[in-house]
Order: structure tokens, then C-alpha cells, then sequence
């Protein structure tokens, strides 16, 4: 049954809003164009005059997305539990949600997914359904710049869970080089060993930015000689996809992993929603992570036996976070439209096919467009007094977000003058805590600039003018921000005549 029913909508870029605070015009490099001005239109904060660049922490949501949350309030039942029309409709829009991800993604299938709440939650998942395989004296690799979600997990299951077993797994941890920000791959190599069960990696680290080499760690993991129950040999690999999937194509059959995680809020979904990819062969025959209603087979629970329902939903104990994943689904058919024709659209809330040329055609587009915007940045940053820029020169080894310190200058003090300036960033550690301690910063902090599909060249100014501006000593910064005040008014009476 196919349901697009009333999300099935002629695409009409939302309310008419006052154009003040807009860019007239986005200046782009010219080649690798995204048409954010028209892109823009679909966001609160342009009204707002925010200059949003903490897009690694979560992206803004579009107003589409908003009314079709609305929207599902006309068939809101619960799916798989009922048999009026409202809920074989909502249920028909969640199946179809799971094949939109599956098709953004290339997975073979939609027995490939699972929708979690988060990418913590799905990188957990596969902690506690690869927990029972390990054996004693295995080990896993995992790296210096992991966010805790792809750390703490592997820590807890070595140190905290399987000890009270009586299983003994080695937590190793590969390190990085700390001028370049890149992954040591010797040092991985050299960790991984064929008692290797898994290894686990960032595709692009939320702190430093660097995007992992992952062909070449498949290739590590896959040499390994780790003999699996199932007969396989190497190590599993699973990717932390949080940083990587929302910026750069991602086809998982050309990656070729085990297990690839990410969420949604960080590219345009609103919060609440995670997918786990994994192989279908290892989907089929783990535990999952949480047993209840709607996992198991129809009618089969006796007091000795249960089996569990196929794939994908032997994964979806209890009621879904259903209105969740319709929306995140949409919002990945809504980033198709926004790369390739933000004024008119032709996937979101229809049923068109999603195909493998389309999405890396949009995300070629949406890789490009946002490394042009960090490389502009970057060019400005390394002129500034006192910065330190952590990770990679390169903008091409990078995801869109540049971390950074200023001499003599708490980069918590440093993002609150910032967010005084209107100018929104994140200090703190960003929950790469390891990766700081390893750089021995104290306190073990960065600040963090990072952009999406909307932000444009007179965000990155801004962002830039604002970061100069605290880094200069008292005077100058008066003199500096007189300046830039008259030069954005001079640009303004521009745009005016
Ligand atoms: N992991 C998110 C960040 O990097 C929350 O800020």
C-alpha cells in the first residue's frame, strides 16, 4: 500500500517572510553552487538575524518538515497495532520511510535498518548484540578522536560488563598524528590482530574535522584473520557515520561495512531519531538489542519458545517513534531537492524513487558547496593573532567544521562573547574528551565553528569578523568592531541601491 496520500503536495517553498536579514546575494566560488539563498527561505533563524554555524551539534529545522509533522496528526495511530484507515496509513508512511533511508544509503534493502533515537543508541545497540561473541582475550580497536558515543560504550562493555563474566577483552586505542590531525594507520595496524573481533572508527571526527580513510581501514580490519562464530574471517568494522553521512555521499555497499551509524538531527530532522545500518547476515542471526511487542514473530510466544519477527522489525520492540521517522525520512528527500532544485523540488512528500546517481549528484553538490565554505573560513581563521586550528590543512580531508583555540583565551569565554555577537559556536569538548587530554589541552576545551546547506559566505564573515574581533587585545577590538559595523552598513546601502 502506498500511502503519499495528502504528504503527496505540489513543493511550495514555504511562507512568504519579510526578505530583511536574508543575503541577497550568496556569493559562491561559481562551480560548486548550491542555491542557499533560495534554501534560506525555508528557516526560522534568517528572521531571526542568527548566525547559526553549530551545525555539528545539530542543524536548524525547515519549516516543511514542521508542517509535515502537522500534518500526520490527520491519520495519528499507532502502526502495526490496529486496523482502522488511519493506522494502515501511518503504517504504509513508516514502511516507506525505511525504504526512502535504504535507497538514500544504497543498502540492499530495507532488512539493512534500524531506527534508533540516536547514534549513540545505535552504536549501544550493537555493544549489547555483539556482547555475547566475545571471547576471552579478544580485543577492539578504536580510536583517539572517537566521540564518547563510539568510546564509552567499548570501555564500559571491557572494563565494566564482560569482567563480571569472567571475559577479558582488550579496549585498544589507536592514536593520531597531533600537527595534521590524521589517524595513525600504522599504529592501527599494528593494534589490529587476528584476536581483532571489531574495529571500530569515526567517519569524520566531530572535533577535528579529519574524514577517515575508510577503504583503507576496511582493509585492516579485513586482513585481520579474526575467525567469527559464523564462519566469516576479519574483523567487523562500524562506522560513527554522525559527522560524515549529513555532508558526503555515503553509499554503503561501495563502503562496504559492517555496521554504520548516524542521526538525523544533524542534517535537518528534527530530534529523536538515529539509524543503524548493518549487513542483513548479521541483522539475521544477533539478539537484538531490545525484546517486547511487534519484534516477534505473529503469535509465536509460548512459555518455551519465542520467535523473533523478520527483518527489519525483529529490531522494533515496543511502539516506534513513528511521526519521527516519517519526518527524518522526509528530510532526507527534502536535502535531495534543496542540492538539486531548492525551488522546485520533486522528492520530498512524494513517492519518486530515490536513486544512487541522485544522491551523489546532491551530495557531491552539498560535499563541495560545504567545503568551499570551511576553506573560506579556514583562509580568514589562520590570519587571527593567537589561533591554534586543530585537524587537517587540507579541506578535502575534512567534514565542515573547524575546532580552535586562541592563546591566552577560555574558549568557553570565547564562544559566550561570540554568542554576544549573535554568533552561535560550541565550547567544551564536544564529547571528544580522549582526543583532547591526547592534544593536553587545559582546560580540555576547543571552540567550534561548523556550517550546512544554509549557511553562506556572509555567515562564515560574520562568524570570522566576530572570532577577530575577541582575539584582539581592548583597543584595537574597539577600533576593529567600528570598522566592520561601518562596513556591513556600507554593504547594506549596496544592496539597497
Ligand atoms: N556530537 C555532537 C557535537 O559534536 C553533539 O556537538
Amino acid at each position: 500500500m502506498t500511502v503519499m496520500i495528502e504528504l503527496r503536495r505540489s513543493y511550495t517553498p514555504v511562507e512568504e517572510l519579510p526578505q530583511s536579514g536574508d543575503h541577497m546575494h550568496s556569493r559562491n566560488n561559481g562551480h560548486n553552487e548550491l542555491n542557499v539563498r533560495e534554501i534560506r527561505k525555508h528557516f526560522f533563524f534568517r528572521k531571526d538575524r542568527r548566525t547559526v554555524t553549530n551545525n555539528a551539534a545539530t542543524t536548524q529545522v525547515p519549516y516543511d518538515l514542521l508542517r509535515l509533522h502537522a500534518s500526520l496528526a490527520k491519520r495519528y495511530e499507532n502502526v502495526h497495532r490496529g486496523q482502522s484507515k488511519p493506522s494502515q496509513e501511518i503504517t504504509a508512511l513508516l514502511e516507506e520511510s525505511y525504504q526512502t533511508v535504504a535507497d538514500f544509503l544504497n543498502a540492499p534493502s530495507i532488512r539493512n535498518l534500524v531506527f534508533y533515537r540516536n547514534t549513540t543508541e545505535a552504536i549501544n545497540s550493537v555493544m549489547y548484540a555483539l556482547l555475547t561473541e566475545f571471547r576471552n582475550g579478544d580485543n577492539i580497536v578504536t580510536t583517539m578522536m572517537e566521540h564518547n558515543s563510539n568510546y564509552v560504550p567499548w570501555y564500559a562493555m571491557c572494563r565494566d560488563i564482560l569482567p563480571r563474566f569472567g571475559v577479558n577483552v582488550e579496549c585498544r586505542i589507536v592514536s593520531f598524528d597531533q600537527e595534521s590531525g590524521e589517524l595513525d594507520l600504522d599504529h592501527m595496524d599494528r593494534l589490529i590482530d587476528s584476536r581483532t573481533k571489531l574495529v571500530c572508527c569515526t567517519g569524520a571526527s566531530n572535533f577535528l574535522g579529519y574524514k577517515s580513510p575508510i577503504s583503507l581501514i576496511r582493509e585492516l580490519s579485513r586482513g585481520s584473520g579474526y575467525s567469527q562464530p559464523n564462519g566469516a574471517s576479519g574483523s567487523y568494522l562500524l562506522i560513527d557515520g554522525a559527522q560524515l553521512v549529513p555532508s558526503t555521499p555515503v553509499d554503503v555497499q561501495q563502503m562496504n561495512v559492517d555496521f554504520l551509524a548516524f542521526s538525523f538531527h544533524k542534517m535537518l530532522a528534527p530530534f529523536g531519531t538515529g539509524v543503524l545500518y548493518a549487513r542483513e547476515e548479521l541483522l539475521d542471526s544477533l539478539p537484538p538489542f531490545l525484546y517486547g511487542g511487534d519484534m516477534i514473530a505473529e503469535g509465536q510466544v509460548h512459555p518455551e519458545s519465542v520467535s523473533y519477527n523478520k527483518l527489519p522489525w525483529k529490531y522494533t520492540a515496543g511502539t516506534p517513534n513513528i511521526l519521527g521517522n516519517i519526518v527524518s525520512a522526509q528530510a532526507l528527500r527534502l536535502i535531495l531537492d534543496f542540492a538539486l532544485r531548492p525551488d522546485r523540488g520533486s522528492y520530498f512528500r512524494s513517492d519518486k524513487k530515490i536513486d544512487k546517481i541522485a544522491v551523489k549528484l546532491a551530495m557531491g553538490k552539498v560535499n563541495s558547496y560545504l567545503q568551499w565554505l570551511t576553506q573560506e573560513a579556514m583562509i580568514r581563521m589562520v590570519k587571527i593573532p593567537g589561533i591554534k586550528i586543530y585537524g587537517p590543512v587540507e579541506v578535502e580531508k575534512r567534514a565542515p567544521l573547524i575546532s580552535f583555540n586562541i592563546n591566552g583565551i577560555n574558549p568557553i569565554t570565547l564562544a559566550n562573547k561570540l554568542a554576544e555577537r549573535g554568533v552561535e559556536v560550541r565550547a567544551g569538548c564536544h564529547c571528544a574528551t580522549l582526543a583532547h587530554h591526547y592534544l593536553g589541552l587545559d582546560p580540555p576545551a576547543s571552540c567550534r565553528l561548523s556550517f550546512y546547506i544554509y549557511n553562506d559566505i556572509e555567515d562564515v564573515e560574520r562568524a570570522v569578523d566576530a572570532v577577530k574581533c575577541v582575539a584582539l587585545p581592548i583597543r584595537q577590538r574597539t577600533l576593529f568592531s567600528y570598522l566592520k559595523n561601518y562596513e556591513h552598513k556600507l554593504r547594506g546601502i549596496r544592496r539597497i541601491i
